[in-house]
């Protein structure tokens, strides 16, 4: 079972990812982080630039891209990536990387899968959720075998990204997106949410089904999952006081 981690602020959350984070690169300096966009990861690339920790030698895999808005537009992944976490935590660019960065989009899927197995794969991938339950740019209906590839995002999550862009006309229709194969295949998942909007989705991929219907239900098949949520986003979980119960309770030897 995922560990559920209620926490009073987005900060707080930050905080606790970032010592995950900064305990894993104190035991291997070249660790792999899959690095999420969008505004939920932000409070962990606060947390972490605020510690000046060296990570000169992390390697970073992106989850998504959009297909179709050139590397330089602002709102590209690229540029977001660069801005909020390259730049900020002192990461070395040539070692990040973003679907699509490289040769024609039609062999950019598995080039990527062949860089995340040839860095070893991913140590620590950092997740956020769509209000539609997508993770990364994998809409309801994605395969959980999937890996990474060219995907159609869905109205929804185009209007609730339109808020980066002019108009929602200007929010491209296609993306590139590690797959929920790609996902589950990273050694340690830390999804985080924050906010009402968020809280029938992470009811949906903690306690709902197993189902492509719900991508982050994906999570329930993976041996290694941290859930940081605040109030909010936690509202709809049936077993919420037992989550708060078994986190007052860890033993202090237990790693998250
Ligand atoms: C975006 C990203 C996802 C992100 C999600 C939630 O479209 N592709 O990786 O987790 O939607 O975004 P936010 O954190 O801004 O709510």
């Amino acid at each position: 079972m995922a560990e559920i981690v209620v926490l009073d602020s987005r900060a707080e959350a930050g905080e606790l990812a970032a010592d995950v984070i900064l305990e894993l690169v104190a035991r291997r300096r070249d660790a792999v982080l899959g690095l999420a966009t969008g505004s939920t990861p932000l409070p962990i690339y606060q947390a972490l630039a605020s510690r000046r920790a060296d990570l000169a030698a992390v390697r970073g895999f992106a989850l998504d891209e959009y297909v179709g808005l050139p590397a330089s537009h602002p709102e590209s992944y690229r540029s977001v990536i660069t801005r909020e976490v390259v730049e900020p935590l002192g990461l070395a660019p040539e070692l990040v990387r973003v679907p699509g960065d490289r040769g024609p989009i039609e062999t950019a899927g598995a080039d990527y899968e062949r860089a995340i197995v040839d860095a070893g794969g991913v140590d620590l991938q950092i997740l956020g959720i769509g209000t539609d339950g997508h993770i990364g740019f994998n809409e309801p209906g994605s395969s959980f075998e999937s890996l990474t590839r060219v995907k159609t995002l869905t109205q929804q999550t185009r209007e609730d990204n339109a808020r980066f862009f002019d108009s929602i006309d200007d929010v491209p229709v296609n993306c590139i997106t590690q797959g929920l194969g790609t996902i589950r295949r990273a050694r340690h998942l830390v999804l985080l949410a924050f906010g009402e909007a968020k809280a029938a989705a992470i009811a949906a991929a903690v306690e709902g089904p197993v189902t492509a219907s719900a991508p982050g239900s994906a999570i329930q098949l993976h041996p290694h999952v941290t859930v940081l949520v605040d109030g909010s986003a936690a509202s709809r979980l049936a077993n919420l006081e037992y989550y708060r119960y078994a986190w007052a309770n860890k033993p202090a030897w237990e790693s998250i």
